[in-house]
């Protein structure tokens, strides 16, 4: 027989390991496979090293069980099915371990549970982990895969290696993350984050798997246990519920690393924009899921001779620099963006970004091996057309042929408009942080905060329509979203407010905190004020002259905000109705202030940061004289 590599778990004998070389393992990373390959029993062990064999070979794997399928119009581009109960994250089976319950959650009044990092005790996880994890790897293999979030064996980045039964999983972090043995170099004899994942389908499996796909979405479970640096996924394979650098490690557990730290880590898109002039401005734009972070990233402007280039789409890392300045940096190495609804139009970046190497999730396809979703139909010429469910499909049909929370998944260095910056470990500085969602009603094109707390008030009450990026997204009424995060704070809401609140400091130089809405509709007919997309480069434009040194433009004070003049914002050759996108009405800005109180009550309690309060009053007594 041929000798075969193995390695020896502690009262389960050899397992085998079928790509690479145990021994390269520094000695905690290997302690840590076999403890888990004990608790989990896979068949064999795979070590990933993040290299196009390994992506060849989880293609191949994967399209032999019908999961995915080549798109011959690129290179190295395919197509992923999942199961239809496997589409999006889901934020009520997502929860946060600590000893202290305080730690992670505001007391609450009542017993309602909290909207913001939900609690789970240490005893009660281990009780559900036990139910979920022993075995539940059986007959399938496990990926070791180690990655780092951020550049490798930099200062700030962090060294995490994951666990997982899902060759999709492995296909779509070497895109997302930087997956590379030089991560267990870089770990060598220290500590690591530690990311257990399963799909939650040991085999033989008794129950029938939709599109081959398995998952246990009855099961399902998404734990950080914060003290131990370990996150653990059970029951789903897609998104962030199951590439756990993403929303589990860069932004919960960051989150909480951040508050002990000193520093953020935020839901965050990071641009840069360079006017006709060449004068080049970095900005931090927050904003909830599906609320327009990548096409912002990714935007062609409107107004000639402007440029943005991406430095990140969803995750931003900041700290201050001895400076006094705010580096952002992106600790991704991709972009998971939603795939439906984007076009020439909407986001012309992104389609010029897949051209090579990338996977799209549960979109559709044509018969000439291109990818689909809505807002391409007219691109249909005569191919036929398969759904996101693997069934024909043609224009007109009812159902659309993508999932609205369909997916692409592309290296940021394959997007022609990438900064040269955009994977300094040291990031850029930052000199306006802009947040904003989906409101309607109400609320301003674009507003300028009073102060840094002002900002960050603001950005607490933000709110937005719900979108199809987590489940159960089936209304569309306005949801709190504090700063965006509302499903990625790591740690007391409270405490995260006054981190916040404490990044002002003597000697800092405070970015700028603005608030936008590109989706304010007309209040009688219901169509969008403003056409969005590259015409946003024009708020752009105010924002920058309104925190570039020398350039002031003049604002009007309003009770929510300093307000552009109508002579300083680019308007010409756009036909808006001006008066309507600025309009700030008494009646609204009282139920919006009653609103966010209730909010803040609900979810702080008393744990409200007192600035908080007093920003709570001043916004009162500006609504009360107007
Ligand atoms: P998003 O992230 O929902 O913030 O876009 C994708 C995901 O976590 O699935
Ligand atoms: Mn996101
Ligand atoms: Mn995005």
């Amino acid at each position: 027989a041929l000798a075969q590599t193995v390695i020896l778990v502690d009262g389960l004998g050899p397992v085998p390991v079928v790509k690479g070389d145990p021994k390269l393992l520094p000695r905690k990373v290997l302690q840590f496979v076999a403890q888990k390959a004990f608790l989990m029993r896979p068949r064999a062990i795979y070590i990933c090293d993040g290299s196009i064999y390994e992506r060849d070979e989880m293609a191949r794997k994967l399209t032999a069980q019908g999961v995915l399928k080549k798109l011959g119009a690129y290179s190295d581009a395919y197509i992923a099915r999942t199961s239809p109960e496997d589409t999006a994250r889901v934020e009520a089976r997502t929860f946060v371990t600590t000893k202290s319950k305080k730690v992670t959650e505001t007391k609450k009044p009542d017993k309602g549970s909290s909207e913001i990092a939900r609690w789970m005790s240490p005893e009660q996880l281990s009780d559900e982990l036990d139910a979920r994890f022993p075995f539940c790897m059986r007959g399938r293999m496990m990926y070791v895969l180690p990655f780092s979030m951020g550049p490798i064996g930099c200062q700030f980045s962090k060294n995490c290696v994951q666990l997982t039964d899902s060759p999709y999983v492995v296909l779509v972090t070497r895109i997302m993350a930087r997956v590379s043995p030089a991560v267990l170099d870089a770990i060598g004899d220290g500590d690591f984050v530690k990311c257990i994942h399963s799909v939650g389908v040991p085999r033989p499996s008794v129950v029938k798997i939709p599109h081959n796909w398995p998952c246990a979405p009855s099961k399902l479970i998404i734990a950080h246990r914060m003290e131990k640096k370990e996150i653990w996924s059970f029951g789903s394979g897609y998104g962030g519920n199951s590439l756990l650098g993403k929303k589990c490690v860069a932004l919960r557990l960051a989150s909480s690393m951040g508050k002990a730290e000193g520093w953020l880590a935020e839901h965050m898109a990071i641009i840069s924009v360079t006017n006709p002039k060449g004068e080049e401005t970095f900005i931090a734009a927050g904003m909830p899921s599906g609320c327009g972070k990548t096409n912002l990233a990714l935007m062609k402007p409107a107004l000639p001779g402007w440029k943005i280039q991406l430095i990140g789409d969803d995750i931003a890392w900041m700290r201050f620099g001895k400076d006094g300045k705010l580096y952002a940096m992106n600790p991704e190495n991709g972009m998971f963006g939603i795939a439906a609804g984007s076009t020439d139009r909407t986001n012309p970046g992104a389609l010029t970004a897949l051209k090579r190497d990338f996977v799209v999730t549960n979109t559709a396809e044509t018969s000439d091996g291109r990818y689909l979703w809505q807002g391409l139909e007219d691109e249909i010429k005569g191919q036929e057309v398969t759904d996101w469910k693997g069934k024909a499909w043609k224009k007109g049909s009812k159902a659309p042929p993508a999932h609205a929370n369909s997916r692409f998944a592309v290296h940021c260095a394959d997007y022609p408009n990438i900064h040269p910056l955009w994977d300094s470990p040291k990031g850029v500085p930052i000199s306006a942080i802009i947040y904003g969602g989906r409101r309607p009603a109400g609320i301003p094109l674009v507003t300028e905060s009073f102060s840094w707390s002002h900002g960050v008030f603001l950005a607490a009450a933000l709110k937005s329509e719900a979108t199809a990026a987590s489940v159960p997204a089936a209304t569309s009424d306005l949801q709190h979203d504090p700063m965006g995060m509302r499903p990625f704070i790591g740690y007391n809401f409270g405490d995260y407010l006054k981190h916040w609140l404490s990044m002002e400091k003597p000697g800092r130089r405070m970015p700028k905190i603005f608030h936008v809405n590109w989706y304010r509709c007309h209040p009688v007919t219901g169509e969008l004020l403003w056409p969005g997309f590259g015409e946003n480069i024009r708020v752009l434009e105010w924002i920058i002259k309104r925190t570039t040194k020398g350039q002031y433009p003049a604002v009007l004070k309003s009770a929510y905000g300093y307000l552009p003049r109508q002579e300083d914002l680019s308007l010409c050759g756009l036909q808006v109705d001006f008066k309507e996108l600025f309009k700030v009405e008494k009646k609204f800005l009282e139920t919006e202030l009653k609103e966010t109180r209730d909010y803040f009550r609900a979810q702080l309690y008393k744990e409200t940061p007192a600035r908080i309060g007093i920003e709570l009053s001043e916004f009162e007594d500006r609504i009360t004289r107007m």
